[in-house]
């Protein structure tokens, strides 16, 4: 078949896109998340569940949501709907690619609300207010920041207008190019901390934390979090990783491309735990703070650190960095869509959709001030928001996705993207979408369900 064209543009290399889908991958999930959950579920037995999901569930699922977008050349809702009818299926397959784009929405607005705290530190940090500061009163900054809502609304506005900044200059002037300064800065400052936090934190520690594996820690809703923790860290189940391979170059191989993009971003994951951890533990703190810890922990022992102002200062720069690079992937399946559909500039796409999830965002951050009696199945706007993304739809859309891609599109069509040439490969990946990666996340739902109800 000849290569459809994109309308959007296409990334100059596959290393381009190797960089743009790590950079849509490595985010708050990876540093603010992935930290406090592996904390809260007992450190190592969490790990490890997580990285068997990534292996047996993401990285096939990811496979499948490249060679749907290249295959397709347009938005996921429009690449799902043209992908199925070439494989004589039904259009209405576009639906998935609905139910991601909206969880794009719902993702961004609470996103984008932790993502105004980290710009909010980053000014604190530059500021020094954390000098010398106790955890109580650490604790009252952060508690403080939250109860204020005007300025969690200026944080939240700053972060959507450079998102969508970066949105209106589309895939090349706009995504590529941020990219390409972005991505390189955010390593650099990573291997910057993991040596601060060498030198200066309890290494041992926090590395017998992370990796020491104790099985009595486990739980069917630990097994759930690292899996839909699985799918958001890799930014699967909802279109982004299907929005940028639809921008990749045909003679790029999938299958090595998509491992590179999994290791970084469980490398960078493991990477922040490694230089969290020792932290905590060298000032005596609790690796179970939930979603404090990077708020309220890490601010603590900055500020008793030598050095600790300029580099708690980096720190909040690279979290606010990698937390942009995501944002924009989760806006761009909705904005290639629109503009798709209506013949519209990315301008005012960029613009209406930036006003919309601007809207959202308020609700989610009202959940610790003025919207904190709002309850959601007992939960608050914010946390409910977090909870059905996470544990619902992105597993629910991996799901479709992979039934998608193993049992309605053809060999022909799978076999001609992939171009995988060992034959076995193809076959263990066949195995993996059609059989393991289904099974799983629909086995964790029903224990989960029936562990809740029992
Ligand atoms: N992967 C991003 C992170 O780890 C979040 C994300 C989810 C981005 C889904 C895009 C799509 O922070």
């Amino acid at each position: 078949m000849k290569d459809r064209q994109n309308i959007h543009g296409s990334w100059a290399s596959r290393w381009v896109f190797i960089m743009a889908a790590t950079g849509s991958a490595v985010g708050l999930g990876n540093i603010w998340k992935f930290p406090y959950i592996a904390g809260e579920n007992g450190g190592g037995a969490f790990v490890l569940v997580y990285l068997v999901c990534i292996l047996a569930v993401g990285v096939p699922i990811m496979m499948a949501e490249v060679l749907v977008g290249r295959r397709g050349r347009q938005s996921p809702i429009n690449s799902m709907r043209e992908v199925a009818m070439e494989a004589d299926h039904s259009p209405k397959w576009a639906l998935v690619g609905w139910i991601g784009a909206l969880a794009g929405f719902l993702i961004f607005s609470f996103y984008s609300v932790v993502a105004g705290w980290v710009l909010a530190y980053v000014a604190a940090m530059a500021n020094g207010d954390f000098l010398e500061i106790g955890s109580e009163q650490a604790g009252q900054v952060f508690n403080q920041l939250l109860s204020d809502p005007q300025t969690l609304l200026i944080w939240h506005s700053v972060f959507v207008v450079l998102v969508m900044a970066v949105l209106m200059g589309g895939v090349n002037k706009g995504l590529e190019r941020a990219t390409k300064i972005m991505m390189p800065a955010l390593f650099v400052l990573l291997l910057l901390l993991l040596g601060y936090s060498m030198s200066s934190g309890s290494f041992g520690e926090g590395l017998d934390f992370l990796f020491h594996f104790d099985p009595s820690e486990l739980s069917w809703n630990a097994v759930l979090v690292a899996l839909g923790h699985s799918f958001f860290t890799l930014s699967l189940g909802m279109g982004s990783i299907m929005a940028y391979g639809s921008y990749m170059p045909k003679s790029a191989s999938i299958g090595s491309t998509v491992l590179t993009i999994a290791a970084l971003d469980t490398v960078v994951a493991l990477v922040a735990g490694m230089a969290i951890f020792p932290i905590v533990f060298a000032n005596s703190l609790d690796p179970a703070a939930g979603p404090g810890l990077m708020f309220i922990t890490l601010p603590v022992a900055f500020g008793h650190m030598p050095g600790g102002q300029v580099f708690g200062f980096l720190f909040f720069v690279l979290v606010g960095l990698a937390a942009w690079t995501s944002a924009i992937s989760l806006m761009e399946p909705g904005v290639a869509w629109m503009v798709e559909r209506f013949g519209l500039k990315r301008a005012p796409v960029c613009i209406m959709l930036g006003i919309v999830v601007w809207l959202l965002g308020i609700g989610a951050l009202s959940s610790f001030n003025f919207g904190s009696d709002i309850a959601l199945f007992g939960l608050n706007i914010f946390d409910f928001l977090d909870f059905i993304t996470a544990n619902i739809f992105l597993p629910l859309g991996g799901l479709f996705v992979a039934l998608f891609a193993g049992w309605i599109l053809n060999q022909r069509i799978t076999q001609n993207e992939l171009a995988i040439a060992v034959p076995s490969v193809y076959k263990a990946w066949s195995v993996m979408i059609r059989y393991v990666a289904p099974l799983a996340v629909a086995a964790i739902f029903i224990f989960n369900l029936i562990d809740k109800l029992g």
